[in-house]
């Protein structure tokens, strides 16, 4: 396995409910290392930028006003694995679907509210590392 580095995203939804520590600690003890972090309140070309890929989606508009509805906290994780591995402490995209004990089942609403954001391939993970962090902030 490999060392990777991943972009988690702790979205409005959570970080409204105070739930920073909790999700950054839960990356911790599963042995992802936060190697940069950054609350922000995301502009809209910010949230407009980092979701393109999704811009033909009915979903688009709904989806970046609520990333920029309130202040997220973005997270480079580092570790074995990372990409995957943070894909399985997340869960499924709908928290209804999420398996038991991931972040979304435990602490998501619906599928658009749900919590937290992460890469979904190691070459997505570097683009989205980058459309946040220089690379002088990030120090693994
Ligand atoms: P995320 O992992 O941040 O990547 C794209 C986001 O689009 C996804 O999480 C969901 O929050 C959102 N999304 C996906 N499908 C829908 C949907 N049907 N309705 C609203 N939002 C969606």
């Amino acid at each position: 396995m490999a060392v990777e580095r991943t972009l988690s995203i702790v979205k409005p939804d959570a970080v409204r409910k105070n739930l920073i520590g909790k999700i950054i600690a839960r990356f911790e003890a599963e042995g992802l290392r936060p190697i940069a972090i950054r609350r922000s309140w995301l502009s809209r070309q910010e949230a407009e930028g980092f979701y393109a890929v999704h811009k033909a989606r009915p979903f688009f508009g709904e989806l970046c006003d609520f990333m920029t509805s309130g202040p997220c906290v973005l997270i480079v994780l580092e570790g074995e694995n990372a990409v995957l591995r943070n894909r399985e402490i997340m869960g499924a995209t709908n928290p209804a679907q999420a398996a038991e004990n991931t972040l979304r089942r435990l602490y998501a609403d619906s599928i658009g509210e749900n919590a937290v954001h992460g890469s979904d391939s190691a070459e997505n993970a570097a683009i989205e590392c980058a459309w946040f962090f220089r690379t002088t902030e990030v120090h693994g």
